[in-house]
């Protein structure tokens, strides 16, 4: 089968080549994939992967053969899927790993569901109920931000969305953004959670920023600068302020399902914002870091989808 490769020796560290197809243990799945979605830290960080391992994450397409062990979803049925290997044209997943994706829901936007919306969610989660409360979302024109706007505003939430530059500010207030800022200059009053994407000197100020007995979730590091905290800025008055970090994808059936499910009522809105073949992989991942995406990337692996750029 064909599939997207790390290769640290050529340009770019991703090749396409035909390797053997995976065999499934008892408790997987072997999937058809479809759609296949590009996450920012995967290609950021791609000489983290080893050489010739199939690439990518989230995945979405047609279960081929079911677990032997009789758990999980049936031979035809669409799913979603989270596990390592998602860039081949079959990949093999853990029934704890999947969800069945509802007919109403297109495939190609599960695709762009899984790791970012898998954040967002248990990063709100973590900080317990928003009803009320003030949430800064940095990075917000991106995956998880634009997820972490949409849920945040469903819990309730006043929802403060930060982006890098005015050109970024599109489709937030749709999304549910109460105010959309660029930086972090313009937030004028303290809050009580921040779903922080950014880092750097981002990740600084945004901690001046929270409210005693405040929490930040540090998802990201995008901006790749080092925080420097100025001395006693981690000293508050009251409740503690807490800084908690973010990397807990054990277990993603659970909430893949509730996410697919939102997603088919319309209550969320996967965004994709640049879609098209597999074979444009290389102009997919210069979109993203380029900062030019607004949401997701979705590659399609179908070879009957054609290209679709958005
Ligand atoms: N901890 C975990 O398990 C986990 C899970 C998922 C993601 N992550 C990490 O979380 C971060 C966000 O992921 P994502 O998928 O949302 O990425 P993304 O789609 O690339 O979005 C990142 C956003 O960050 C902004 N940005 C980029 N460089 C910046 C800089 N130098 N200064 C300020 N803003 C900058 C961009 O803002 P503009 O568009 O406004 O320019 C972009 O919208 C990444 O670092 C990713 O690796 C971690």
């Amino acid at each position: 089968m064909q599939a997207l490769l790390a290769a640290p020796d050529v340009a770019g560290g991703i090749r396409f080549a035909d390797v053997p197809e995976p065999v499934p243990s008892p408790h997987q799945v072997l999937v058809d994939v479809r759609h296949a979605s590009v996450n920012s830290g995967e290609v950021r960080h791609l000489e983290l992967q080893p050489a010739g391992a199939v690439l990518g994450y989230d995945a979405a397409g047609y279960v081929v053969r079911t677990a032997e062990d009789g758990t999980g979803p049936g031979v035809g049925e669409r799913v979603v899927a989270f596990g390592i290997g998602a860039w081949g044209r079959r990949a093999v997943f853990g029934t704890d790993s999947v969800a069945v994706v509802p007919a109403s829901l297109d495939l190609a936007a599960a695709a762009a569901l899984p790791l970012v919306g898998m954040t967002a969610l248990r990063t709100l989660r973590a900080v317990g109920s928003v009803l009320g409360r003030r949430v800064l979302v940095t990075g917000a024109a991106g995956g998880v931000g634009r997820l972490a706007v949409q849920l945040a505003r469903l819990g309730g939430a006043h929802v403060i969305a930060s982006v890098g530059s005015a050109r970024r500010i599109d489709g937030l207030a749709a999304l549910g953004a109460d105010e959309v800022v660029v930086g972090l200059d313009a937030v004028d009053a303290p809050v009580d959670v921040i779903i922080e994407n950014v880092g750097g000197a981002h990740l600084v100020t945004a901690w001046g920023l929270l409210k005693p007995g405040g929490s930040l979730q540090s998802v990201g590091w995008v901006s790749g600068e080092p925080a420097v905290f100025p001395p006693n800025s981690t000293f508050a008055l009251g409740p503690a302020k807490t800084l908690q970090s973010f990397g807990d994808a054990s277990n993603p059936g659970p909430d893949l399902a509730v996410l697919v499910d939102l997603a088919a009522r319309g209550t969320i809105k996967p965004e994709v914002g640049w879609r098209g073949s597999w074979e444009r992989i290389g102009d997919a991942i210069q979109a993203l870091i380029g900062r030019k995406v607004a949401g997701k990337v979705v590659i399609d692996l179908d070879d009957t989808a054609g290209s679709h750029p958005r």
